[in-house]
């Protein structure tokens, strides 16, 4: 029998106190700590006759060929998907989704158990949410109604497991969502810190010992953590989160950990009524709608992972009603931003101080890379002097605080990629510039911000425009 304790554990991060307060110190969140109930932890049963290493068993690296291993992968066939998790779901390995409500997890994730179905493995999709009926419903408008997964509202983790080991071991089992999950290992309340912990631990060894690729879906908090299952990140062995503003159509699927594959790959979605469609070429999708005429826009060529993307930079830079001039960012680092102004002002006699800042990246995009700098910094200074920029070029270089312009990474495939969609020209660092000529763009190189500067406001004046 248990002893019966409660603790007081902090919400969002997981740390424990021994009494309550009103801030965490580990996360710095307020009023975060709830009290729980935090019974002894009962190992949860291993569901399945898996084999399971004896106490102290130790395997030599090198007699592990021959195992399971050797086949470990199973793409799911929807390319976008597959990218991100490194060319498939991994035996026996556990991938945590986060993602705000209504992002559409619950509908990638039904397309992903179909056509894991359809291929052949056995597929189940556990729903915490929503009952059996529902997702049924949702499969069939998505034209998946056919499509054999075997579908289950539950969230106990003990029947679930039963319900995993009879048969033939799933291939690919979702977990929608490991907030409504519970099991009878510990005391405490469906959706605390320490359920949701021991409800991972729980399924995480069933997919250790079945070979089962399990996906636990984790509701996402405004500020972006995964709420209560932050602190299974630790335990699973990839977390993905799916993004995407309201507003727009677009959601991104990034990796932000990833034990088998890279972290810096994305898949791009478009939500349709046909549930999630790929979207193979973004950078067509980014600049689709773009006109190059007006001033204060910028295309920056970039990089996610192996993939090149172009998106369109906005800036807009009105004189300020206010004594503290307003800076709005979408898409961007604020802080970056703080930087590139500061970089202009100092080194580029660009004065700002007395402007309100708006930057947007078109589409929904987020943009993570510091090579978007020289983009970003051309779009504000052509905002402020309203002289477009010529329309045919794209921009990428880092801006360091001396004003000078260094080159970036993969300059060969942005360039590429700029070419195929018809740029003929790029302003890039000088050390990019081989690259561009094999491209075939023509280039203008720019090694210090007051190289860009001049080029935008006192270079040949071009058409002006009231966009
Ligand atoms: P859902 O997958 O339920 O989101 P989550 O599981 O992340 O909470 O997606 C819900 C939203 O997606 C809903 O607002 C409607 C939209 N949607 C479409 O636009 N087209 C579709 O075919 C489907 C299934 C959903
Ligand atoms: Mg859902």
């Amino acid at each position: 029998m248990a002893k019966r304790t409660t603790s007081f554990i902090c919400q969002a991060c997981g740390a424990v106190y021994q009494r309550w307060q009103g801030k965490c110190e580990a996360c710095g969140e307020w009023n975060s700590i709830a009290e729980e109930a935090t019974g002894e932890v009962h190992a949860a049963p291993v569901a399945s006759g898996g084999a399971r290493l004896k106490k102290g068993r130790v395997i030599a690296l090198e007699g592990l060929s021959g195992t399971p291993m050797d086949a470990p992968r199973l793409p799911a066939g929807i390319a976008e998907l597959d990218r991100v998790t490194g060319g498939g779901f991994v035996k026996g390995s556990v991938i945590l989704l986060g993602g705000e409500p209504g992002i559409g997890k619950s509908t990638l994730l039904i397309q992903a158990a179909a056509a894991i179905g359809r291929a052949g493995a056995r597929s189940v999709y556990i729903s915490g949410e929503e009952s059996a009926g529902q997702v049924r419903l949702r499969a069939q408008r998505l034209g998946l109604g056919d499509a054999p997964v075997e579908l289950a509202a539950e969230t106990h983790v003990e029947d679930i497991l039963t319900t995993l080991a009879a048969g033939t071991p799933p291939r690919l089992v979702i977990i929608d969502s490991i907030q409504t999950m519970w099991t009878d290992a510990v005391e405490a309340a469906p959706g605390t810190v320490t359920q949701v912990r021991a409800a991972a631990q729980g399924l995480i060894r069933f997919a250790k010992a079945s070979g089962a690729a399990i996906i636990l879906v984790g509701h996402v908090t405004k500020d972006g953590q995964i709420a209560g299952p932050r602190v299974v990140e630790h335990m699973v062995d990839a977390v993905m989160s799916f993004e995407g503003d309201a507003a727009h159509h677009f959601r991104i699927l990034r990796a932000v950990k990833n034990r088998f594959g890279a972290t810096d790959e994305i898949g791009v979605f478009e939500m349709g009524g046909q549930g999630l469609v790929e979207v193979p070429n973004p950078s067509a999708l980014f600049l689709g709608a773009r006109d190059a005429s007006v001033s204060g826009t910028a295309v920056f060529a970039g990089m996610e992972g192996t993939r090149p993307m172009l998106v369109e930079i906005q800036a807009l830079v009105t004189p300020t009603a206010l004594g503290t001039p307003r800076r709005a960012v979408v898409g961007w680092d604020t802080n970056r931003l703080a930087m590139v102004l500061a970089v202009l002002e100092a080194r580029g006699g660009v004065r700002l101080g007395q402007h309100d800042v708006y930057m947007n990246v078109a589409g929904g995009f987020r943009i993570m890379e510091p090579a978007a700098d020289l983009a970003v910094a051309a779009a504000l200074v052509s905002s402020l002097a309203d002289i477009p920029l010529p329309p045919q070029a794209v921009l990428f270089g880092e801006i360091s605080l001396s004003g000078l312009i260094r080159p970036v990474p993969q300059s060969a495939p942005r360039l590429k990629e700029a070419a195929k969609l018809g740029f003929s020209e790029a302003l890039l660092p000088e050390g990019s510039a081989e690259s561009a000529k094999q491209a075939g763009l023509k280039t203008r190189n720019m090694n210090r911000i007051a190289d860009l500067v001049a080029e935008i406001a006192g270079g040949t004046p071009r058409q002006r425009s009231r966009g």
